[in-house]
């Protein structure tokens, strides 16, 4: 079997056009969409990801606020600053780029932001609506793949999904919204024994660890659809995924590329859960972004 792409930059494409839409209507409503983007420090990689989301959102005619404070920022400043986003109605989005310099403590500046305006899905009251099943904003990365799975047809319910990675950001929350729309899902992580057998049976098998190419053919069911979370620098500064692409699209029947597969659709839900948290703001969308077909 030799697998076909799935082409996660066209399919943000169409998801972007979705966005400008919605956006172009609340803005003849009276109402600018707005993301307000908050990085601390100097992360190389962090920088580049908080560009290409104030990008998307300026393509898609939202407003974009990119706020770059000192790695040695206090927490009670940072605390503060993030309160003064919650307070400012031009802003229906807030995200706080992770990781933070040490020692200031993320989960605190999370439990700051508005519910209303946490477009990264981060904050308890998002996390656990997640949890139950209930609309709310969900995390971009996963709920970007859930997406993209929606739309190239991928049947969940009653399906074995293995989901390697138990990160906040990704493992735990893509396990859930799997969860949620019907799949026996398998979460594995760095100390799961026997890690092949386990991967081999995932008729989805997200991999989201980290490392580069860990996931080779013999870890893959014959016919799987397998999505690459992963974006790692090789040592001659090429990207890669979590995946060995080149040995697993022997074996899977669908797979998709870094880059150019997950990254994109995951800027694309940045954009889309402003939209709607403008939406809410204006009184023309219910609560919550989320559903499941
Ligand atoms: N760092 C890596 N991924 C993310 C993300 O989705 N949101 C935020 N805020 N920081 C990140």
């Amino acid at each position: 079997m030799t697998a076909s792409l799935i082409d996660g930059k066209a399919i943000a494409e169409e998801f972007a056009a979705e966005n400008a839409l919605r956006a172009s209507r609340l803005r003849a409503a009276g109402t600018v969409p707005g993301l307000a983007v908050v990085i601390v420090g100097d992360d190389p990689a962090s920088r580049v990801y908080v560009r290409y989301k104030a990008l998307a959102c300026e393509r898609a005619g939202l407003a974009s606020w990119v706020h770059a404070l000192p790695a040695d920022t206090p927490q009670a400043r940072l605390v503060e600053f993030v309160r003064s986003l919650n307070a400012d109605p031009a802003v229906h989005g807030i995200l706080v780029q992770l990781p933070l310099p040490k020692p200031l403590d993320a989960r605190a500046v999370i439990e700051a932001i508005d519910p209303a305006k946490d477009v990264d899905g981060f904050h308890y009251h998002n996390v656990g609506a997640l949890v139950v099943g209930e609309p709310a904003f969900y995390p971009c990365t996963p709920w970007g793949v859930m997406r993209l799975l929606e739309h190239e047809g991928v049947a969940l319910e009653g399906r074995h999904a293995v989901v390697v990675g138990r990160s906040t950001i990704v493992g735990k929350p893509m396990a859930l919204m799997l969860l949620n729309a019907g799949a026996t899902v398998t979460v594995c992580h760095s100390k799961t024994r026997d890690l092949a057998a386990m991967t081999r049976q995932g008729d989805v098998l997200v991999a989201a660890v980290g490392r580069a190419r860990m996931i080779t053919a013999d870890m893959v069911k014959p016919g799987a659809v397998v999505i690459d979370v992963g974006i790692n620098r090789l040592p001659d500064g090429r990207l890669c995924g979590d995946v060995d692409a080149e040995g697993v699209a022997a074996v899977a029947s669908r797979l998709t590329p870094v880059p150019g597969g997950v990254g994109p659709m995951t800027i694309a839900m940045v954009v889309a859960n402003t939209v709607h948290g403008a939406e809410v703001a204006a009184g023309i969308a219910a609560t919550g972004p989320t559903r499941f077909a």
